[in-house]
């Protein structure tokens, strides 16, 4: 499956920003749950960049890209435990794919959201890929509610989660990312599966 995400994979990993994000956004996942022997969904994983961190802390991970190019560069770094899906997230490949036969512990997405059609659609997919108790993890460039461009806002993710059932939801915003273009502040949301 390719996208057109493909062009940024062969540089993404030498992006020192993608590194920092990743770091931060890792760090911030070690603060609010406990990773050891989860299974975790890795939605939009693209190379592998929060892939990799968890990878030695947790029990197993499933990561899923549409881009084929990003999904490339995941898979050469032959992490043991992470099995990858090029493809699409859609209610028909939950029911298909047997690697989302068994419901996830944590589902993890770093900054994804912002870019999908229908981010509250996938939530409902996202969800139904949970197990009870489990916990859905998200990290978006935050947008104010006027804004048109890139990024989330606190109070649509709040409503998202609100409207799919999460419970014990937390939306915060727990780092800046600062580049040549100024200084972006990041939001994080927790939701868990009742
Ligand atoms: C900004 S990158 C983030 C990649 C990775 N999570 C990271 O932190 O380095 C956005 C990723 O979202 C993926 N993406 C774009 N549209 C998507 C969709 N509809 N469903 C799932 N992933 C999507 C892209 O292929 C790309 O790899």
């Amino acid at each position: 499956m390719s996208n057109e995400w493909d062009e940024y994979a062969e540089k993404w990993d030498v992006d020192p920003s993608v590194e920092t994000y990743a770091k931060k956004a890792f760090s911030e996942l070690l603060e609010n749950i406990d990773l050891n022997n989860l299974t975790v969904f890795d939605f939009g994983c693209g190379t592998g960049a929060l892939t990799q961190l968890m990878s030695p802390e947790v029990k197993r991970i499933v990561a899923i890209d549409p881009s084929s190019e990003m999904i490339k560069h995941l898979d050469k770094k032959a992490l043991n435990n992470v099995s990858s899906i090029s493809d699409y997230l859609s209610k028909e490949l939950v029911q298909n794919h047997p690697e989302l036969k068994s419901k996830f512990d944590l589902i993890v997405a770093s900054s994804v959201c912002s870019f999908l059609p229908d981010y509250e659609a996938t939530l409902i997919v996202l969800k139904s890929l949970l197990k009870k108790g489990g916990v859905f993890v998200q990290w978006d460039w935050l947008s104010d509610e006027e804004s048109t461009g890139m990024g989330l806002s606190d109070k649509r993710v709040k409503q998202a989660f609100v409207a799919n059932g999460f419970v014990d939801i937390r939306v915060n915003c727990p780092f800046i990312m600062s580049s040549s273009k100024g200084d972006r502040p990041v939001l994080m949301a927790i939701g868990k599966n009742a």
